[in-house]
């Protein structure tokens, strides 16, 4: 929720093939994912009279291209620069709210992802002070804070007064700062914000995320909770809060450049959906052994401590929390342990009885949302293991867990999550088997039977995405259905609720998804002749009942579009339109029967002309409560 970037070269020979304002708008749009409701920036050094330049737009996803058509009057040779792209919390998406925001004397520059608590004290105390706040945002009063600690104190220069600042300041931050008097430096801090941090011979830079950053250095470090950095080119320093000097952690990269391009694609939402089969079969490598067995080097839980475990907590958000849906039956099924899952928001502040026994499995495509990571922290002061899957290696909440299981799908840029959806179903069923076969649940005969089925579930899903252009058909026949009702049942009912989401968060159209079995408990009175009812309809040990609800919805008018198994024309003969699917062992069911929903959910925006890597109101990495 909204992305940082910044850049140092010092005020040495441009190289002419990364420049500072190129390095900056390259970043941002990478970056774009965590938010674009407006779009900044800020360089210091030769010349702009060597001066603070700064330049903002608030025009939603076109907040960048208005920026670039802004540069004349900016410094020819900058030596550093930081950029910043919105979403908006405190104060509306204007250009007076977009960051980099100022101090008084307009030399200093500062972005901020997080949210300062207490901004609304400190902002009176500065205006009494006589400082001119310009903003409606919790952010700016970081950089007049800043400014009076270094009036106050200047020998300590721009490092001091952050530090100085931060210890006034409640909430969470990321946040970067340069001035014009230091104009090689860039200063940043973190608390809780993710920030990452890059260096080479003759630069260093800082992000918030990996790929805004890709392709400048190998070298990245994580900045920790409440350090504070100072960048130099080619040097990077931190120290504590006290101002003790802190080794940076370095981070392990293997993602490269291309897997954050869109490689011919109209989007990253459908090179994503295409890159699926490899998600999968690239999250089971040398997990699932050619003879059957499981292998999970990286969960450095025991399997004694495995045994030990009387309950288990999913806490997810969004996609991740469909995804954590999806594996309560089966480990449910398969490890014969409870499991409760949870909206990690909720589970934070409802007290949870959580003990030594209890197991909380965190999923985060990102390992970044913040509730997600505060409940697995919660969790973990109360004495649970706690086990993440994370796309992003040493993220925030990888490194807080007792082991991680990574899913590898690679960089995922749409803000709708895709591969990483199927991925993360896929490192949860994997661990349910895993339980399983450390709990002694499951015969070694049935383990490696559905091992061997595991292997086939990339080439099934690769059918299940080549059938786009059938599905795109069935979408153009609901192109003006104002509304959707998503059915499903047993393992079809996360795979429902996650249709719906995909639908209302790219196309905009309203879709709910219910449990069939709970319709006619109130879902039904919804249902009027030429509702669209969208219905996971592959073959589970409920299959009939599924279909007795959707005679119930039929006989009330509804259109029907089902998801079937390749050849189930039992099934089609309830549907008017059908997306078919490979049949798979159930419980494995909703990798693939996802697919078609993701597809219908793409092609319906594409029909309304929307933007499905960007859609209204979202972000990506979710930073803030
Ligand atoms: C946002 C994204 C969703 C994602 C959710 C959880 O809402 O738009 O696509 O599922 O955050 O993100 P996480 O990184 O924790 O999986």
């Amino acid at each position: 929720m909204c992305g940082i970037i910044g850049i140092t070269k010092g005020s040495g020979p441009d190289d002419g093939v990364q420049s500072v304002l190129d390095v900056l708008v390259e970043g941002l749009a990478r970056l774009e994912y965590r938010g674009y409701d407006s779009a900044g920036l800020a360089m210091v050094g030769p010349t702009a009279a060597d001066g603070m330049w700064r330049v903002r737009a608030a025009n939603g996803t076109r907040s960048l291209d208005d920026l670039t058509k802004r540069t004349d009057d900016a410094p020819t040779h900058p030596s550093a620069g930081i950029g910043h792209t919105r979403w908006a919390t405190h104060g509306r998406p204007n250009e007076d709210n977009a960051h980099p925001h100022a101090d008084c004397t307009g030399r200093l520059a500062l972005v901020h992802n997080g949210i300062i608590e207490n901004h609304i004290e400190l902002s009176d105390e500065l205006i009494a002070d006589g400082h001119h706040l310009e903003s409606e945002t919790d952010t700016e009063v970081l950089a007049h804070l800043i400014e009076a600690h270094l009036a106050a104190a200047p020998a300590e220069g721009v490092v001091g007064a952050v530090r100085s600042a931060l210890s006034r300041v409640r909430g969470a931050f990321a946040l970067a700062v340069v001035h014009a008097d230091d104009p090689d430096a860039i200063v940043a801090a973190r608390r809780v914000s993710p920030l990452i941090m890059g260096v080479n011979e003759g630069a260093a830079f800082l992000a918030s995320d990996i790929p805004a950053i890709l392709g400048l250095t190998h070298d990245f470090f994580i900045l920790d909770d409440d350090r504070i950095a100072e960048l130099r080119p080619g040097a990077i320093s931190v120290t504590d809060l006290e101002g003790n000097p802190v080794e940076p952690e370095p981070l392990h990269v293997d993602w490269d450049l291309d897997a954050a391009r869109k490689d011919g694609y109209d989007d990253f939402m459908s090179k994503e959906v295409h890159e699926q089969p490899k998600a999968v079969a690239d999250t089971l490598l040398d997990r699932v052994l050619p003879d059957g067995t499981l292998v999970l080097d990286e969960v450095h839980i025991t399997n004694e401590e495995f045994r030990s475990i009387t309950k288990v907590f999913v806490v997810a958000c969004g996609s991740s929390y469909h995804a954590g849906l999806m594996a309560k039956y089966a480990i449910e099924h398969w490890a014969r342990l409870p499991v409760e899952i949870d909206i990690a928001s909720e589970f934070r502040y409802r007290n949870p009885v959580v003990d030594e026994q209890t197991l909380i499995i965190g999923v985060s495509q990102s390992g970044e949302t913040v509730d997600t990571f505060q409940a697995i922290r919660e969790a973990k002061s109360l004495g649970a293991k706690v086990l993440v899957i994370s796309n992003v290696v040493d993220s925030s909440m990888a490194r807080e867990a007792d082991a991680v299981l990574y899913t590898r799908a690679g960089p995922e840029i749409g803000v709708a999550s895709t591969k990483t959806h199927l991925a993360q179903i896929t490192a949860l069923e994997i661990l349910a088997l895993y339980l399983a076969q450390a709990r002694g649940t499951l015969s070694p005969a049935d383990a490696r039977g559905l091992l061997t089925a595991m292997g086939s579930l990339p080439d099934k899903v690769e059918t299940a995405v080549s059938r786009s252009v059938d599905v795109h058909a069935v979408a153009e026949h609901y192109k003006d259905s104002p509304s959707f009702i998503f059915l499903g049942r047993h393992v079809g009912y996360p795979v429902a609720l996650e249709g719906a989401l995909k639908l209302k968060e790219i196309s905009y159209l309203r879709a709910e998804g219910f449990p069939a079995g709970e319709l006619k408990h109130g879902p039904i009175a919804l249902v009027e002749p030429g509702t669209v009812v969208v219905g996971v309809a592959t073959r589970t040990p409920v299959w009939e009942k599924m279909i007795a609800n959707i005679a119930e919805v039929k006989s009330r008018g509804a259109s029907i579009v089902l998801v079937a198994n390749d050849g189930d024309e039992e099934t089609a003969r309830h549907a008017d339109h059908v997306l078919w699917v490979p049949a798979t062992e159930h419980l494995f069911a909703p990798i693939i029967d996802v697919v078609p929903l993701q597809l219908f959910a793409y092609s319906l925006a594409r029909l309304h002309g929307l933007d499905v890597d960007r859609p209204r109101n979202l972000a990506k990495t979710v930073t803030v409560e």
